[in-house]
């Protein structure tokens, strides 16, 4: 839907490398293990089949981090809880992998050996957009609890993208990268519609 490539122009120094490497391992076992939470959830069948790929995706993207870093991440004990209804799944997964390409891209521009991550999940965020795009253009309820999803969704990523920047090294260009990962995040939610109906845009602009 957009290009996601001209927006980092940014240049981050070398030593960004590592914390971003630590946040990838977190990020891609939290992929994983929500991936596998959401197949046991009632999905509609064609999403039932990309998440058994998306699974596999995952999977491999953390084996990866996990021999650059020399270590696994924390062990848990239960799969996260994800939404059991299908339009806010699919919000949940739309955001997250959303997010997880604007990282991946950053992390290209220190590591372009890592191109291939990137292009799964910009595999992943097609999908889910596409699906989205089926909720709502399909039954109001399901396109309004999408709406609702989103936008309580939305509400939370500033803290969820500051967590995501841990690390001394990024200090200087936390700012500038938070603000640039949500106004592209804001601009995928509003094109694909799910900010559409609000009675005003308090709600984004406050995020
Ligand atoms: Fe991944
Ligand atoms: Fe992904």
């Amino acid at each position: 839907m957009m290009s996601c490539d001209a927006a980092m122009s940014i240049r981050l120094p070398p030593e960004c490398e590592t914390p971003l490497l630590e946040r990838f391992l977190k990020a891609e076992a939290m992929a994983l293990w929500t991936v596998r939470s959401a197949r046991l959830q009632d999905v509609p069948p064609n999403v039932y089949a990309f998440l058994r790929q998306h699974e596999e995706d995952e999977q491999q993207h953390l084996a990866q981090f996990e021999t650059m870093i020399g270590r696994q991440p924390r062990e848990r004990k239960r799969l996260p809880t994800v939404p059991q209804q299908w339009p806010a799944l699919a919000v949940q997964l739309y955001g997250y992998e959303s997010l997880g390409l604007e990282f991946a891209t950053l992390l290209v521009m220190l590591r372009p050996d890592l191109a291939s991550i990137r292009e799964d999940e910009l595999v992943h965020v097609n999908f889910f957009e596409r699906e989205i795009l089926r909720i709502l253009r399909g039954e109001a309820a399901a396109a309004e609890q999408a709406r609702v999803s989103a936008r309580a969704w939305w509400r939370k990523l500033p803290r969820t993208v500051d967590r995501y920047l841990e690390g001394a090294a990024l200090d200087p260009y936390r700012p500038v990268l938070a603000e640039r990962i949500l106004t592209i995040l804001e601009q995928r939610f509003r094109t694909t519609g799910l900010f559409k109906g609000m009675t005003s845009d308090d709600d984004v602009d406050q995020a």
